[in-house]
């Protein structure tokens, strides 16, 4: 834990309109979760949403579970109709982190277009991590079936093997956390995601962060990033 948060550092939060982008397994999401406890944000992640269809059993989950078992990604039409549906619920109206997406330029460009004038993008943070890094850290990634807290067999093991130190419930691997589908998602990430990269530069709003560091040290530079 670093120094708490100071009031001016929390008054800009508050109003963060962010977006987390980087390859699978770079801690956007263990990141996310944590700047949103910290400062009331709204954390909204499409993997999460699109798991959630899927233990449901929606229409629209079974339609992505193909697509993320495979490591592919899910049609930029399903997703973008997904996303404006969630930012329009009422904890997302004053400040959110986007985790996850946009990751095609058809969802960038379709972000753009929903958000207007005062609405803009806050901040655009790139999580920089060798790609070495990142299949260690999706192999032995566990997450929680209830509570959906991120671990990791080594980097951030359970005080109990296979169980939530948050909730007390089983963890599970994510079905894309398999070799074919770690290839896949980098492979994807490199030919769709990555473009976006120089897009988000070319508009001045991309800040890079070191993220192949602890989490501890990746947390206190977004917050000073998103000052
Ligand atoms: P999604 O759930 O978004 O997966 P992803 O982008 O592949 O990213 P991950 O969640 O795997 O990684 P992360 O960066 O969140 O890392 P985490 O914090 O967990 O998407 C899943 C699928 O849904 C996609 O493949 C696609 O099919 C579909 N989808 C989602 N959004 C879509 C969209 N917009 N368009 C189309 N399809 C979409 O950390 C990983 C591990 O590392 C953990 O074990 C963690 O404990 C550990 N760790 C984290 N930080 C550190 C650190 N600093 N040091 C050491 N270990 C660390
Ligand atoms: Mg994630």
């Amino acid at each position: 834990m670093g120094p708490p948060l100071s009031s001016m550092a929390m008054a800009v939060m508050l109003r963060s309109r962010a977006v987390f982008l980087g390859p699978p397994g770079a801690g956007k999401g263990t990141q996310a979760k944590k700047v949103a406890e910290t400062a009331a944000v709204a954390h909204l992640s499409t993997g999460d949403m699109l798991r959630q269809e899927v233990a449901a059993k929606t229409q629209l989950g079974l339609q992505a579970k193909t697509f993320m078992d495979a490591g592919k990604l899910v049609p930029d039409d399903v997703i973008i109709g997904m996303v404006r549906a969630r930012i329009r619920l009422p904890d997302a109206k004053d400040a959110w982190i986007l985790d996850g997406f946009p990751r095609t330029l058809p969802q960038a460009e379709a972000l753009d277009k929903s958000l207007s004038g005062a609405a803009a993008l806050s901040h655009v943070i790139y999580f920089a991590v060798p790609e070495a890094v990142l299949v260690g850290r999706l192999s032995g990634r566990r997450t929680c079936s209830k509570c959906g807290a991120i671990w990791h067999l080594e980097n951030r093991p359970t005080k109990k093997a296979g169980v939530c130190d948050q909730c007390g419930s089983e963890l599970v691997q994510r079905s894309d956390d398999r070799p074919e589908a770690i290839g896949k998602r980098l492979e994807v990430y490199r030919s769709q995601t990555a473009p976006l990269l120089a897009y988000y530069r070319d508009r001045r709003v991309l800040r890079e962060i070191d993220a192949s560091r602890s989490p501890d040290l990746v947390f206190q530079e977004l917050l000073k990033l998103m000052q």
